[in-house]
This record gives structure tokens, C-alpha cells and sequence, in this order.
């Protein structure tokens, strides 16, 4: 197990744990890798100025999203490939946000199949599982929607399409590492033909497509009830497209600096799209939340709740499900007390005047 404190102790402690090209795939990002460092270091330059004196009393961090109740505003972003980290793979992790009281976010690249992370995912939360599962729609829509289907009757209660990814982003460290294949044994489990009716066959390749468009959010719109986040959208003039074609959600993403390099950090992107939306469906966002402070900031700026994608992947790496438990832990100590310093009682009452943005007042002042 381990002791960490934080999440950058847990991601130290899991890169000397893990092999070296694995840790580099979870690390990495696109070309110069500016996008990657700008999500967290966009949060350092957000100063939070606190209210004193207000008796705000004891934090409360449970909101709500999609019509789903979680009990801290943080959800798990999909990623791949789990069992890279942990033999149990997604089943750890699902099992570890079940009991938290929050969302997972199965990738479409899962490393066991949709219907064994929901059935952990069932176990743990002792009914109903707490999963949405992301899929990359592909050109051959036969196939996705068989997906979405098996997604549907696994019992996930929204589907996240991830379409910041019309070719995949080049990640140097992986090219200088050669990696490429996932291990002997081990593939996307939700991606198999099936063979003879068991659905133990050969895996696809995931097809990232550039003649993907608006049409087939639309069609997505019109063959399934379950609530659609679109997950990838970084300028305000989609998300207005994004709710023009049904979206249900938005999960403002750069992909964590995996796909085009030089995209702003999510965080500075947000306040546009806040106005851009004007409240008519929630907003989450991911990329380099760290802290509970960097929570508290985003939920200020407007976002509804927050996700996290490489964390959950070092906790998976050091302690299986406790880890990923104890990353949740630790966000959620460090939203209590955050938030209860910053004289506020509650996660849906944050609002921006608690921000002061350090750029614009170094500017102002060297000007
Ligand atoms: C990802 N991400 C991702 N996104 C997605 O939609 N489908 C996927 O299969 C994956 N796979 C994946 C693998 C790994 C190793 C990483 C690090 C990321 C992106 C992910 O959902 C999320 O947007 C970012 O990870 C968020 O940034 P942070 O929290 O990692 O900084």
C-alpha cells in the first residue's frame, strides 16, 4: 500500500513501480508536450481569495449530475487499458469509485469487458453500478451501436463520446519507448468479434476518423435514451453545437495533452464556454486537477463537477482498488478543507468573485 499524502507522491511512487515505457504511456503527452504541462500549471496561476467570518459550517461535497448523486463533484475520466496498471484492472477501479460514491467513466479501450466492471461496479455500490462508458464512435456504426447496446443493458447510465480524436495524437515518448501493443494476454476486451456466439474473438483496432460529424451525434441522439456527454469539446462555439444537436453534457477535455499539442489548459477555457452554454446543460472538465484547491477553482469558474484520468491510473498502479480509494481520499480531505477555508459550505455555492487570476493582476501591474 501506500503512505502518500498526495497525489504527486502517489504518481512518484507509482513511476518507481511501474515498468519504465508503461509509466511513460500513462505520463505522456502529444508532440512538445506544452498542452500537458499547461493543464496543472494553469491552475498555480489561479490565486483563491478567501471569505472569513461567514459560519458557513461543515463542508458538503455531494451534488448531483446527469441525475445521478455522487458524493464529491470528481469523477473518474476514461482511460485505457487499466490492466497495464493493476491485474485487475478496470474492475479495481470501478469497484473503488463505487464505494466513493462517484462515477467511473469506462474507456471504450477497457482492458475487461463492459458487462465484468459493471458487475464490480454493482457489487460495490450494493445495487446499481456508477459507470458511463466512453466510446470513440466509429465509421462502422453497426459496431457502435452494438457497443452502446452492451453498454445500455450493462446498465451504464450515460455515454461519453470522446471527439477530440479524428486521427490519434503523437506521443514521442511512446514512439522512443516502441511501444505500441499491449502485452501478451491482455487486449480491449470490448472490442472482440465475436466467435461463434461466445464473444471471445480477435480484437478490433479502434478506428479514429476525420469524416466523423455533427450527422452522427445526431443519429447517436435519435437510437439511445441514455444521457450523452460529449467529451473533447474546447471551443464555446461547439459547445453551443453540442447542446444544438442533443448533447445532454459537455466534459471540456484536452485529452490531457494526448491529442493536438498547444490547445489552451482546460481551466482557461472554461469561463467561454460558461457563457457560451448559459446553464443549459452541466459541464464537466478534466486535465491536471491535482489538488482540491484546483477543484474548488474549476467548480468557482462554473464547471458542474471535475474528472481525473492519470491519478486514478497511479493509484490502480500502487494498491489495486485501495489505491485508486485512497486518491479519492485524499481529493476529497482536500476539497473539506479547502472549501471550509474558503468560508463556503457547500460545492454548488462557489462562485468566481473566490478567484483572483495572477496573469491578468502580473500584467496589470507591470503595464
Ligand atoms: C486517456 N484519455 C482517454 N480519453 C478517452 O476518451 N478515452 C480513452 O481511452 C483514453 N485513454 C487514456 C489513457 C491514458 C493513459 C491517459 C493518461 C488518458 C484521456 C482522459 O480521459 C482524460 O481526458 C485525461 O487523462 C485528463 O487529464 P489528467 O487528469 O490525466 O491530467
Amino acid at each position: 500500500m501506500t503512505q502518500a499524502f498526495s497525489l504527486r507522491e502517489m504518481e512518484r511512487e507509482a513511476r518507481q513501480r511501474l515498468e519504465p515505457a508503461v509509466y511513460d504511456y500513462i505520463a505522456g503527452g502529444a508532440d512538445d508536450e506544452i498542452t500537458l504541462r499547461a493543464n496543472e500549471a494553469a491552475f498555480a496561476h489561479i490565486n483563491l481569495l478567501p471569505r472569513v467570518l461567514r459560519g458557513a459550517g461543515p463542508a458538503k461535497l455531494q451534488t448531483a449530475i446527469l441525475g445521478h448523486h455522487i458524493s464529491l463533484p470528481i469523477l473518474i475520466s476514461p482511460t485505457a487499458f487499466h490492466r497495464l496498471a493493476h491485474p485487475e484492472g478496470e474492475c479495481a477501479t470501478a469497484r473503488a469509485a463505487a464505494a466513493a460514491g462517484t462515477v467511473m467513466i469506462v474507456s471504450m479501450a477497457s482492458t475487461v469487458a463492459i458487462e465484468e466492471v459493471a458487475a464490480a461496479s454493482r457489487e460495490a455500490a450494493g445495487g446499481e453500478s456508477s459507470l458511463w462508458f466512453q466510446i470513440y464512435l466509429q465509421p462502422d456504426l453497426g459496431f457502435t451501436e452494438s457497443l452502446m447496446r452492451r453498454a445500455e443493458a450493462a446498465g451504464c447510465s450515460a455515454l461519453v463520446i470522446t471527439v477530440d480524436s479524428p486521427t490519434f495524437g503523437r506521443r514521442n515518448r511512446d514512439l522512443q519507448n516502441g511501444f505500441s501493443d499491449l502485452p501478451a494476454g491482455m487486449c480491449c476486451e470490448n472490442l472482440r468479434e465475436p466467435m461463434n456466439g461466445d464473444g471471445r474473438g480477435k480484437a478490433r483496432q479502434i478506428v479514429f476518423s476525420p469524416e466523423l460529424c455533427w450527422k452522427n451525434v445526431e443519429w447517436l441522439r435519435k437510437v439511445t435514451e441514455l444521457s450523452i456527454v460529449l467529451k473533447g469539446i474546447v471551443h464555446p462555439e461547439d459547445a453551443k453545437l453540442a447542446i444544438q444537436h442533443g448533447a445532454d453534457a459537455v466534459l471540456i477535455s484536452n485529452h490531457g495533452g494526448r491529442q493536438l499539442d498547444t490547445v489552451p489548459a482546460t481551466i482557461d477555457l472554461l469561463p467561454a464556454i460558461v457563457d457560451a452554454v448559459g446553464g443549459k446543460i452541466p459541464l464537466l472538465l478534466d486535465g491536471g486537477i491535482r489538488r482540491g484547491t484546483d477543484v474548488v477553482k474549476a467548480l468557482a469558474l462554473g464547471a458542474n463537477a471535475v474528472a481525473i484520468g492519470r491519478p486514478a491510473l497511479w493509484g490502480l498502479a500502487l494498491a489495486g482498488e485501495a489505491g485508486v480509494t485512497r486518491v479519492l481520499e485524499i481529493l476529497r480531505s482536500e476539497l473539506d478543507r479547502s472549501l471550509t477555508l474558503c468560508g463556503y459550505s457547500s460545492v454548488r455555492e462557489l462562485t468566481p468573485d473566490l478567484l483572483q487570476f495572477r496573469r491578468l493582476e502580473e500584467t496589470c501591474t507591470r503595464g
